[in-house]
């Protein structure tokens, strides 16, 4: 089925290339070649304007949750937008946010009873920064502004979320950002260091020691936060070894540095759980969150934060001194309730904790072929490490990093009709995260296209 004209498909290239900007995307890729144009989704599945249908590897952007095209949760959007289109959460509250917000509450573990919106991730990341500061500046603590974060961690783009974020080349350009942002090892078991690179359980704990060390070198009294993903998504899926997060917790709670569990992937099924700290038993003093609480049928973003971290701002003249005109949009919160309501009617959760052990072997068959060299992660979320060299687990030189994934892999998987992510911040990876409605069906057909793409880039190196 051709979903457009050939008239509106040359418009809307010669309208793309002359107007649209790309995130991080290099325009220049797109002089000889079309811009891919996604024009309707359904169930796991989007669409091109030719007709052509994908897989959608990617849930959009980890974004897709309960899949495309759900008229339930579009309607709960117009009904809402018909009854009140906006209103802002500046001093007043109108029912979906306050409903959403209980909601969440419930959802969530332990005390993290109070619910501030945003619009974005970024923006949640931002938020929770701005918050641990201006805590510790109201409990007489004001020298506490640092915030840990681990390499290549991946926590947003605006200035003090990028200063969190741990990818040296995308924030060069913009140094220098907000003072205090350290970093410490992640949990990439597959290139841990050579003295506890045989045992899972020693370098779980020297990871987490590391933060400890991290905390004693900076002055306990100048930490205010230690930002971590439950499963720490750029490098390509790390998941935490066994008594990570129980230690990462023990020495928070030794410094009174607050944890933040950035949850913007990983909560909402991702691993099977509303939120990732469920899936690994901690307990959060700030989760943020965001792309997966609406499914993307709306933007959305929050932080869940602890009754201790609210206290100082409950009383006589203090106030979080923050705000987002858009944050907790009446729209985006009825298009969250609807879409968790989805989650319960189909047990997503159920879905994903049957199957995840499912997609996890049809995957790890892509170990037979030579360029794969670690198949990791957790729940509906993976990463395939790519090797030049399977037992010595050499990586490619840029050059040839730039030639497989620029150069190929991106094209040439999306050509076959998956869209994933092909991506060399940390070493090159194919990432998947896929709607969590997917089954058996959808794993085999991403195991073919990638075996028979991968063979292929293998020939070309
Ligand atoms: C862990 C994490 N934090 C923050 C962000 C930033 O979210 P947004 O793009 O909505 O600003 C992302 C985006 O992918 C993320 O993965």
């Amino acid at each position: 089925m051709t979903e457009y004209s050939p008239e509106q498909i040359a418009k809307l290239q010669e309208s793309a290339k002359r107007h649209m900007w790309l995130h991080f995307t290099r325009m220049s890729s797109y002089n000889d070649a079309d811009i891919p144009v996604i024009v309707r989704g359904s169930g796991e599945y989007v669409f091109d304007q030719y007709g052509k249908r994908y897989l959608d590897g990617l849930a959009g952007l980890f974004v897709s949750q309960i899949g495309h095209g759900r008229t339930e949760v579009a309607q709960a959007g117009a009904r809402q937008a018909s009854e009140l289109a906006y209103f802002p959460l500046w001093s007043y509250g109108h029912p979906q946010a306050i409903q959403l917000a209980e909601r969440l509450a419930s959802l969530a573990p332990g005390d993290l009873n109070r619910v501030f919106f945003t619009t974005s991730g970024s923006e949640a990341v931002e938020s929770a920064w701005k918050l641990a500061k201006q805590y510790f500046k109201a409990i007489g603590q004001p020298g506490r502004y640092k915030v840990l974060s681990r390499n290549i961690a991946y926590h947003g783009t605006s200035m003090g979320a990028l200063a969190i974020t741990g990818l040296a080349d995308i924030k060069a350009p913009f140094e220098p950002l907000p003072a205090g942002g350290v970093r410490v090892p992640n949990t990439n078991f597959y290139r841990a260091p050579s003295f506890v690179a045989h045992d899972l359980d020693a370098f779980g704990q020297w990871a987490a020691d590391e933060i400890e060390r991290a905390i004693l070198r900076e002055g306990p009294d100048s930490v205010a936060a230690v930002f971590l993903e439950p499963v720490q998504n750029s490098g390509g899926c790390f998941p935490p070894p066994p008594g990570y997060f129980e230690r990462v917790r023990q020495i928070c709670d030794t410094y009174g540095v607050l944890l933040v569990s950035d949850e913007v992937i990983c909560a909402f099924g991702r691993l099977g759980y509303y939120f990732g700290s469920d899936r690994f038993g901690y307990q959060p003093d700030i989760i943020t969150f965001a792309k997966g609480v609406t499914s993307g049928y709306a933007p959305l973003g929050g932080m869940l934060v602890r009754d201790q971290l609210m206290e100082p701002f409950s009383h006589g003249g203090a106030s979080f001194l923050h705000g987002i005109t858009f944050a907790g949009h009446p729209v985006s919160c009825a298009v969250a309730m609807a879409n968790l309501d989805v989650f319960e009617k189909e047990d997503l959760l159920g879905n994903v904790r049957a199957n995840a052990g499912a997609f996890r072997s049809t995957l790890e068959k892509l170990s037979d072929l030579p360029i794969v060299g670690d198949v990791r992660g957790e729940g509906y979320f993976y990463g395939i490490e790519l090797v030049k060299d399977k037992a010595t687990r050499e990586t490619f030189s840029d050059d040839e990093s730039e030639r497989l994934l620029r150069g190929f892999l991106s094209t040439a998987l999306y050509d076959a009709g998956l869209i994933c992510r092909a991506d060399d911040r940390g070493d090159p990876v194919i990432q998947l995260s896929p709607p969590l409605t997917c089954g058996q069906q959808q794993f085999d057909e991403m195991e073919q296209i990638l075996r028979s793409v991968l063979t292929e880039a293998w020939t070309r190196l």
